[in-house]
């Protein structure tokens, strides 16, 4: 095959990956603009080298027409969570969506692999839509958490250094180091909750100063100086206190007296249309 060939098949790949790797960003966005916990902390994805095709279809003697259905993971992208819970809200945010379909899953967190690996694996169907019009392709998606993640890198180098050749003394190691990571998720799920607790005030806290300053700018427009003067020291002393429960109800007072300046400004529009 041509080099061009390869480019032109790979093309719509590339965009699968960028698609997918928007989309799940944007996930993230949704859960902090609604002041949710996001069980996705981090995306990446890639589409694989033709070197690494090549070798693979050689492993698995998969001859050169059978390529984009046989070699699932040509598109592949990364999910990272911070626990072990948020996996399976993940996989199930996957399972409801309509733009992508399953076509097969593998539980590495219920069976961990001889090497010690731990992930879970999804094969999905994905259209784009290219200049000769929409392509179904696969996608493969890997969703772990970060301290998963840590061991696979470094296995994954240290299987590279070794080209499939592990020396025992280093395989152990591994395995051991796959229980340490097993022992921490465990571990830091114990304090999920109390984890989740200091991030959701914290996202909650930056959007109600988002939506104070913006009120604040508004108000410059239609209200005096002074007045706005006053209510930004008094931001100021709500914000050092640190109570969320009070931001909260500076943003409501807040709230309140925009509504009224709306209320004149409707007011004095009537007005002028009377006389
Ligand atoms: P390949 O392993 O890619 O040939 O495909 P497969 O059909 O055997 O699928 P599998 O689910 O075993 O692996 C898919 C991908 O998961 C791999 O390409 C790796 O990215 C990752 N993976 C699987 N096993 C391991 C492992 O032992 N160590 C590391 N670091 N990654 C692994
Ligand atoms: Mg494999």
């Amino acid at each position: 095959m041509e080099i061009q060939l390869w480019r032109t098949i790979l093309c719509p790949y590339e965009l699968a990956v960028e698609e997918l790797k928007i989309k799940f960003e944007h996930l993230i966005v949704e859960h902090r603009e609604n002041d949710l916990y996001s069980p996705i902390e981090q995306v990446s994805g890639r589409v694989k080298s033709v070197t690494s095709i090549l070798e693979k279809m050689q492993r698995k003697q998969i001859p050169m027409e059978k390529m984009e259905e046989d070699v699932e993971d040509i598109a592949g992208v990364r999910i990272i969570c911070q626990f072990e819970e948020d996996i399976d809200t993940v996989a199930n945010i996957i399972r409801e969506r309509t733009d992508m379909e399953i076509k097969s899953e593998k539980n590495y967190l219920t069976h961990i692999k001889q090497s010690g690996y731990r992930s879970f694996h999804l094969i999905v169907y994905y259209t784009v839509q290219t200049i000769h019009g929409p392509k179904r392709l696969q996608v493969e998606i890997q969703i772990r958490t970060m301290a998963m993640n840590f061991w696979a890198t470094v296995e994954h180098s240290l299987q590279y250094k070794y080209k499939g050749e592990m020396p025992p003394h280093v395989a152990e190691r591994l395995s051991r180091a796959s229980d340490a990571i097993l022992a921490l998720d465990r571990e830091m799920s114990t304090v999920r909750n109390e984890i989740m607790d200091a991030q959701n005030s914290s996202q909650m806290q930056t959007n109600l100063v988002k939506d104070i300053l913006n009120n604040i700018e508004n108000l410059y427009r239609v209200s005096s100086e002074r007045e706005v003067l006053k209510i930004q020291n008094e931001f100021l002393r709500v914000f050092k206190t640190g109570d969320l429960r009070q931001l909260e109800r500076f943003h409501r007072q807040l709230d309140i007296i925009a509504e009224g300046y709306r209320a004149q400004a409707v007011y004095q529009e009537q007005y002028r249309g009377h006389s």
